[in-house]
C-alpha cells in the first residue's frame, strides 16, 4: 500500500513491527535514500500515521490527507521534510480512487500513542 509502512512503522535491528507498532513513526531519516536530497537537510522523524486523533491522523479529513500525499503539505500548513515531500514524485500521479481507496485503508490501521 505505497510502501508508507516502510518507513511509517519503527524497526528493531533493521526490521519493522509491523504486529505491533504498524504505522506509530518515530524513525528517524538521516541519510538521502536516492540522489538529489536537498544539501540543507537535517533529517526528519517519520509521523505517527495511524488512526489516533491525537498522535497519529485520525482527526485528518480525507481531503487533508490526499493533499499530504499529493503535495507535501502537512494539515496545519506546513511543507513536510524531506523524504516525505519528495515522494509527491510518486504520488501525485495516482488517480483519485486509489488515493480514496488508500485513505479508507489507512483508517482501519489501529490507533496507537
Ligand atoms: C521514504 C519514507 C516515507 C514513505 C515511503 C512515506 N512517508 Fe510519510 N513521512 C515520512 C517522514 C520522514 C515524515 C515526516 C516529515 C516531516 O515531519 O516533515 C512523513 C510525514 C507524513 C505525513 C504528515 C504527518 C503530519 O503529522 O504532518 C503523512 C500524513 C504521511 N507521511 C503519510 C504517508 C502515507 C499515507 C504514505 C504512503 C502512501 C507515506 N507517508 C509514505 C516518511 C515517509
Amino acid at each position: 500500500m505505497g510502501h508508507c509502512m516502510g518507513c511509517h512503522t519503527p524497526r528493531t535491528q533493521g526490521i519493522s513491527d509491523f504486529t505491533n507498532s504498524l504505522g506509530k513513526g518515530g524513525s528517524r531519516f538521516s541519510i538521502a535514500l536516492v540522489k538529489g536530497y536537498p544539501s540543507a537537510w537535517q533529517g526528519a522523524i517519520a509521523s505517527n500515521i495511524t488512526s489516533h486523533p491525537q498522535a497519529g491522523i485520525g482527526a485528518w479529513s480525507d481531503t487533508e490527507i490526499k493533499r499530504a500525499l499529493t503535495t507535501g503539505i502537512s494539515r496545519n500548513g506546513r511543507e513536510l521534510n524531506t523524504p516525505m515531500k519528495d515522494h509527491c514524485r510518486y504520488f501525485c500521479g495516482m488517480s483519485e480512487s486509489d488515493l480514496s481507496a488508500l485513505v479508507a485503508w489507512l483508517r482501519t490501521v489501529p490507533p496507537l500513542e
